[in-house]
This record gives structure tokens, C-alpha cells and sequence, in this order.
């Protein structure tokens, strides 16, 4: 995840790129993800403003929303509850990943509310906004992440250590 970003906006053929890999990640049916692109200096000024966790200076960010009419038509609530969240989780790791091949980084940002996030970028009523993603080109020295990454894992049952082979 990165917080400080260059002041250099993101072109859109990058923009475009990102949103391909997003669009590449699973997803429960086709027709349910929705995707903003926001490159607009204004908006992006105003979303660090409303949203608390936007706390990056990033110049663009994606939005990642869920049509929640086509999610429980296509595949029931548990579409629109859970696997639709999956799927958005699952657009942040392309994301991530596109990013890092093409000299960007994401911030991966949900500290905001549902009705902040639908004003800000004019969604209508069925469409949840899921998960803002901060883009921008990353410093030649980013800052080291600030916490680590630890993982537990169990082997057959929980509690059961597995070991590394
Ligand atoms: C679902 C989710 C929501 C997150 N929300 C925020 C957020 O609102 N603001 C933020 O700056 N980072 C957010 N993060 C980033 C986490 O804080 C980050 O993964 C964590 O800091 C570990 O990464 P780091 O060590 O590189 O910072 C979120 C991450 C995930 C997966």
C-alpha cells in the first residue's frame, strides 16, 4: 500500500490498463461490477476533504461499485452480501499487482460511509460504492511499509501448527 505518491498525473492509457486488470479479476456474474475512474484534480481534492481514509495524495483513484439489482437477480443476497465483496477484494489484488508492473501504486481505502462515497461520485441508488483505490506513480524511495504481514496458518484443524516444509 502506498500513501505518498508524485505530483505527475496518471495518463489514461495507464488508467486504462488498471481498469483492465480489475476487470480481469473474478467476478460472481458478469454484469454486476461497475467501475468510476476519477482523474479530475477538483474531485480528487474534495474526496481527500469527505473521505476519512483517503489519506494519500494520490491523483487518481479508482471506484469499484456493485450494481446491487443485477448482483441479486444474476445470484441471490448472498451475491450482493457477500460474494460481490469477494469480488471486489479480488479487483484491489489485480490492482495491486498491475500497479507495481507499470511504476504505480495503489492504496486499497474502505474508512469512508456508503452515502459520502455515493454523493461524492453520483451513483445512483443501486449501486454500492465497495472500495476507493488511491493511483499514482510511487517516489523512487518509497516509504517501507509500516507494518508486516503476518499470516496465521493452520494445518487440518485450527489450532494444528503447519509447519513449513
Ligand atoms: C479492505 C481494506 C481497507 C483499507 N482501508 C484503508 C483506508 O481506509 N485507508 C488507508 O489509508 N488504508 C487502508 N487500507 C490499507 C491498509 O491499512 C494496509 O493494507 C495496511 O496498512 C498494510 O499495508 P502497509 O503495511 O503497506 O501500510 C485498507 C486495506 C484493506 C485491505
Amino acid at each position: 500500500m502506498h500513501r505518498q505518491f508524485t505530483d505527475e498525473p496518471v495518463p489514461r492509457e495507464l488508467l486504462d490498463r488498471m481498469v483492465w486488470a480489475a476487470s480481469r479479476a473474478q467476478q460472481t456474474r458478469s454484469g454486476i461490477r461497475n467501475i468510476v475512474v476519477v482523474d479530475d484534480p477538483r474531485l480528487m481534492a474534495t474526496a481527500r476533504q469527505v473521505l476519512p481514509g483517503f489519506v494519500n495524495n494520490a491523483p487518481a483513484m479508482l471506484v469499484h461499485c456493485t450494481d446491487l439489482v443485477a448482483a441479486e437477480k444474476l445470484a441471490g443476497r448472498a451475491c450482493v452480501e457477500v460474494t460481490t465483496r469477494l469480488d471486489a477484494g479480488a479487483a484491489c489484488a489485480h490492482l495491486a499487482l498491475m500497479a507495481q508492473t507499470l511504476g504505480l501504486g495503489t492504496c486499497t481505502v474502505t474508512s469512508w460511509s456508503d452515502a459520502t462515497a455515493r454523493a461524492l461520485f453520483d451513483l445512483p441508488e443501486h449501486i454500492r460504492p465497495d472500495v476507493t483505490v488511491a493511483v499514482g506513480f510511487v517516489p523512487p524511495s518509497p516509504p517501507r511499509a509500516a507494518r508486516g504481514f503476518t499470516t496465521a496458518v493452520h494445518h487440518n484443524r485450527f489450532g494444528e501448527e503447519w509447519v513449513n516444509a
